[in-house]
């Protein structure tokens, strides 16, 4: 055969295996035991390069714990490092999509590259996983039958620390975040608990991410001497405070509360100075779940690491794509199907078992963590079955 008949005869399959997606006929890709393409488009450099490695790992054992398959299809990897960099996002995402093909994209960690994913999503209809990015807008005004999130909303985790402070009799609070979607987002979800139950915000302080500069905020709040102060940071930027609150005298003086990225993933970093920090989120080091056990072992035999919230939302969004092409035996050109396998999919995870929202993001418990030695210990359930609010979602 010559090269041009080669060519040619590549060119028509692909042609035909795209036709087939839009008239319904037999995918060929499928039929010819073509490898499932997935795109992990994560952070693997800057303040949040350990959530995309924990994310990527949590992703993969979930695969190799279905025999490295899904679907009974075999997988290809497709990396790209997003550098938490909202501008090239569009690029980034593009080269998945556009140049490697990919079947499913699988990112991001930043709320604000998030946007950029969930732009392209929508437009090319490629199905997309969110493992963390919380931005509310994803699964709420810009939800999409092929977008879905194993993680949370930016609300989701810090609206029900707002009753926990205000029910403590905790009234004036100061926030504290950097200023982006997410810890904006983080920040309103909550005001919103915490102004309901009683509570005043008394001054809302920013700082530029990915900027760890707090002295002269912590001045600042000394200054102002609130009952507490609630916080969004999470990675290298959560360690940084958590040790600069330490040195600037503040712990064991003002109460230092947060959405748990605050401390998740960081304890080995930071010693003594998150002892007895509390936390919400929808994971805890501990849970007491058979599952939770056999994770938290597997991972750290694989991975000689300790996992964390992190690699569980990526393991979670392993398991929800599995769910889905099991019941189309891996043929993802089966859109209808597979979306609707994933909206009832309930997901057995290590956070405990949790379901799709309509808006396609979890319906999950938040649990109350304090810091005890190197473990977010589970103390409570702050908010059983927590439904994001999905606020100006219409799903198409
Ligand atoms: C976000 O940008 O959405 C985000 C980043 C890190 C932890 C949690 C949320």
């Amino acid at each position: 055969m010559s090269k041009n008949q080669a060519f040619g005869r590549r060119e028509f399959l692909k042609t035909a295996a795209a036709a087939a997606g839009v008239a319904g006929l037999p995918n060929l890709a499928f039929a010819q035991g073509a490898k499932i393409k997935i795109g992990l488009m994560l952070p693997y450099t800057g303040t949040y390069a350990q959530l995309g490695v924990a994310i990527t790992n949590g992703f993969k054992l979930a695969v190799e714990e279905s025999g490295g398959k899904l679907g009974g299809r075999e997988i290809e990897y497709f990396t790209v490092d997003d550098e938490s960099d909202p501008s090239k996002a569009t690029d980034n995402t593009n080269k998945l999509v556009t140049r490697d093909k990919v079947d499913v994209l699988v990112g991001t960690v930043h709320s604000g590259v998030a946007m950029g994913m969930v732009k392209i999503a929508r437009e090319t209809g490629t199905l997309l996983i969110i493992p963390n990015a919380g931005s509310d807008a994803a699964t709420g005004a810009l939800c999409a039958p092929n977008i879905f999130r194993t993680s949370f909303t930016n609300w989701q985790p810090a609206y029900p620390m707002g009753k926990v402070l205000a029910d403590r009799g905790i009234k004036k609070v100061v926030t504290l975040t950097w200023k982006y979607g997410a810890g904006e987002e983080s920040i309103n979800g909550f005001k919103e608990g915490f102004i309901k139950a009683g509570g005043t915000i008394m001054k809302e302080l920013y700082l530029p991410f990915p900027n760890v500069e707090f002295q002269s905020l912590l001045t600042e709040i000394a200054s102002i001497k609130p009952d507490a102060v609630f916080v969004f940071f999470a990675g290298g930027g959560g360690a940084k405070l958590i040790k600069d609150w330490q040195a600037a005298g503040l712990k064991g003086k003002i109460g230092l509360y947060g959405a748990g990225f605050l401390t998740d993933g960081i304890l080995d970093a930071v010693g003594d100075a998150a002892e007895g920090l509390e936390t919400t989120l929808h994971y805890g080091d501990g849970i007491e779940t058979p599952k939770n056990k056999t994770f938290r072992l597997n991972y750290a035999k694989t991975f000689k690491l300790q996992p964390d919230v992190y690699a569980v939302q990526g393991y979670d969004a392993g398991l929800l794509l599995a769910a889905g092409l099991k019941v189309v035996s891996g043929d993802i050109s089966k859109k209808k199907e597979l979306y609707a396998a994933m909206e009832k999919a309930k997901i057995d995870s290590p956070r405990g078992v949790w379901t799709m929202s309509k808006s396609h993001n979890p319906v999950q418990d938040i649990y109350l963590r304090k810091v005890v030695g190197k473990e977010n210990k589970v103390t409570g359930v702050a908010h059983k079955a927590l439904a994001d609010p999905a606020r100006g979602c219409k799903m198409g």
